[in-house]
């Protein structure tokens, strides 16, 4: 079989096409998905209905498994906010992203709202490297629920040389209080002072560890603070680097299909989601790699 990697026609994103990644894959296959992941960010798999056993597999040819963010945010934080309902047969390394209610819980994470721009997890110190997102149930394009991809090494890139220079070296905290749907994580419902927010301290730009390229990283804007600044001026300097980066020339959009596997670089692509039709299931799984501490 051959690989054929297909870009899409906008900010990042390609489709690989030609091999069913439920097998073991070839040493040589293995090498061009690398290629092409780390080439354009985001990478589509379509047609791939598999268990959650294929999913960890395949993930798995490509670095260790990072369990969900529950279980990371009770490492660093030692709060508890895993979903009350979430299925006991599912594995740690797999996290749910659903609006399902059984038994009047919630079996995973997201609900059916818009989730804002985010990185995942990078409020721990050591965030993922990588998502996996797989689509098990999901509503029609009509219905909302499309998932939106960013080119974070471009968005460095275009920044003004003045912004370039002035944010070199900068770091900030990326809070830990909310979930990307806006949310108050369990424990962090009362914070104001966001220069006392719980979080990761995170430098501004990153230098990716298997490229070499610089990319802006932001993490979420609820509760950002730029280290060191007057609140005002970190407020101001966050709008603009946040008005600037989401710039739609940056971004792919995502429409679901069942069986779609989208493969995303989560240092170097924020990404978010359109809210959809409550009324409709929608139903995920992911899995992560973990990651190495942002320098
Ligand atoms: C995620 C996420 C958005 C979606 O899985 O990290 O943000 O479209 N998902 O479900
Ligand atoms: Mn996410």
């Amino acid at each position: 079989m051959t690989i054929e990697t297909v870009p899409f026609e906008a900010g990042c994103g390609a489709e690989i096409r030609g091999v069913d990644i439920r097998q073991k894959l070839s040493p040589e296959d293995r090498d061009q998905i690398r290629a092409a992941w780390l080439d354009h960010l985001v990478l589509r798999f379509r047609d791939q209905m598999m268990s959650d056993d294929q999913h960890m597999a395949f993930t798995r040819q490509f670095g260790e498994l990072e369990f969900n963010p529950g279980a990371l945010i009770a490492k660093q934080y030692g709060v508890q906010t895993e979903t009350s309902g979430r299925r006991r047969e599912i594995p740690p390394e797999i996290s749910v992203i659903s609006n399902i209610i059984e038994d009047g819980k919630a079996i995973g994470g997201l609900g059916d709202g818009e989730a804002f721009w985010h990185t995942d997890s990078s409020f721990v110190d050591v965030p993922p490297a990588a998502s996996l997102l797989r689509s098990l149930e999901c509503p029609p394009p009509s219905a909302g629920g499309a998932t939106e991809f960013l080119n974070m090494y471009a968005a460095y890139e275009m920044l003004p040389a003045d912004v370039k220079t002035r944010i070199d070296g900068l770091a900030m905290i990326h809070p830990a209080t909310h979930s990307s749907g806006g949310k108050a994580h369990k424990g962090f419902e009362n914070v104001t002072d966001v220069t006392k927010v719980p979080g990761a301290r995170q430098p501004l730009v990153r230098t990716h560890p298997e490229t070499g390229r610089k990319a802006l990283f932001l993490g979420r804007r609820l509760n950002a603070y730029v280290i060191g600044l007057p609140v005002e001026e970190s407020e101001s300097l966050l709008d603009f680097l946040w008005e600037h980066t989401t710039q739609e020339k940056f971004t792919w959009r995502q429409e679901w299909r069942v069986g779609d596997l989208i493969w995303w670089d989560n240092r170097c692509a924020m990404h978010r989601r359109d809210a959809f039709d409550p009324s409709m299931r929608r139903l995920m799984h992911r899995t992560q790699l973990k990651g190495t501490r942002p320098v």
